[in-house]
């Protein structure tokens, strides 16, 4: 069915991404090429770390406000070995401030287990086409094995193919439909997704804590409608190789529609770029054994806009393939989200419209990612939120 028309409700033939770089095409098809203020300007050495740059250099740097992404700016790295300090919270509340980005070094989840789960998603895409198709995903839901985010009728689509699924609340976990291939895949995959949930536990109440002092550490969870009420699902992200990375994105602009998500980046290839305040596009060079947290849209309007989801995107190249797992951390989907009563004053009016996340979502699932135009769109009449 994948190759009729409207098969399984997308608007078009599904066209899997790796098949088309196993095809061997020099060129890739008019579909993927991006209009040129979106493409990458500067594609090449993704592979290979980068020399670390000495603090005073670090500070000399200036940001540009514009597309420019040589800047060698980074996000900042945040050591969560001890979680219930005050400065912990300080810090992860001042990385959610400034920058809606960080990386979580000894965030508690072993080294092991990352690597087990980053060899089972790499396992599942290198099986052959036939039995991937097995699991395609539809619009409806979007579980399952897939290649566009939207169901615009001929929009520019990402050089990328990606497995979506639930964990979280249980009435949506089907483990029948995940992969049943590499055998370790499901096992892992639920070890991995219920380690980096009590990760954003952690991470939730020392956003809060950072935000309302320690006294308000449970907050943010309990405005997500309790720890047990969370939603979880995992997006795993293939990229393949590309013969011309400098027309096209893995996945376009967009800030993620959730609570928060955590990122388990490709360990030897670099992607991904987080558009810094000032506008310049940074690309994050992950630590090793790190696991990049960013805050999304849901977080923006609890918090009234102290933090602030941030757009991303993801490049590719000719050279490797990437893979990546994002875990999304959301509210309680039939929940109202607005801005938290103890960020609200006369000076600081609520900025955001309620609305649950089950309705936010289906904006990202219909018309794909677009940059932050979404959470814009929720802005309440007469809000002003500084030009942020
Ligand atoms: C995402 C995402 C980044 C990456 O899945 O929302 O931003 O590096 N992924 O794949
Ligand atoms: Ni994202």
């Amino acid at each position: 069915m994948d190759n009729e028309e409207g098969a399984a409700g997308w608007p078009e033939p599904v066209v899997r991404v790796q098949s088309l770089w196993e095809s061997g095409l020099a060129t890739i098809p008019a579909r993927y090429v991006k209009p040129e203020s979106e493409r990458p300007n500067n594609p090449n050495k993704l592979v290979g770390t980068k020399k670390k740059k000495s603090e005073e250099e670090e500070e000399e740097e200036e940001v540009e406000g514009d597309h420019e992404s040589k800047t060698t700016m980074s996000i900042p790295v945040v050591d969560l070995s001890s979680p219930c300090d005050p400065a912990t919270a300080r810090a992860v509340s001042a990385a959610c401030r400034e920058w809606g980005f960080f990386q979580a070094v000894n965030h508690g989840v072993s080294g092991e287990l990352l690597r087990r789960c980053r060899r089972a998603w790499k396992g599942f895409f290198h099986l052959p086409m036939e039995v991937k198709q097995r699991y395609g995903n539809s619009p409806a839901t979007y579980e399952g094995y897939g290649s566009r985010l939207g169901v615009e009728k001929g929009a520019v689509l990402d050089w990328g193919d990606y497995y979506f699924l639930h964990v979280r609340p249980p009435h949506l976990l089907h483990t029948d439909k995940w992969p049943h291939l590499p055998p370790d895949l499901r096992e892992t995959t639920e070890e991995y997704s219920r380690e980096v949930a009590s990760l954003c536990g952690r991470l939730m109440a020392a956003m809060s804590a950072g935000l309302l002092g320690a006294g308000g550490e449970a907050r943010l969870a309990e405005a997500f409608g309790g720890e047990e009420a969370a939603g979880v699902c995992v997006r795993v992200n293939y990229y393949p190789r590309c013969p011309q990375p400098e027309l096209t994105l893995g996945l376009s602009s967009h800030s993620d529609p959730g609570g928060m998500t955590v990122l388990l980046a490709d360990d030897r290839v670099r992607g991904l770029q987080v558009r810094h305040r000032a506008g310049a596009w940074v690309t994050v060079d992950p630590v090793p054994g790190a696991l990049i947290v960013n805050v999304g849209d849901q977080i923006q309007v609890l918090t009234n806009a102290t933090y602030r989801s941030v757009e991303h995107r993801v490049m590719v190249n000719a050279e490797e393939e990437r893979l990546s797992v994002a875990l999304f951390y959301n509210p309680k989907s039939d929940l109202p989200m607005a801005p938290m009563p103890e960020l609200i004053s006369p000076e600081r009016p609520p900025l955001y419209k309620p609305m649950t996340f089950d309705e936010y979502r289906l904006y990202i699932r219909r018309k794909g990612p677009r940059g932050k135009s979404q959470v814009e769109s929720l802005k309440a009449a007469g809000g002003d939120d500084g030009g942020r």
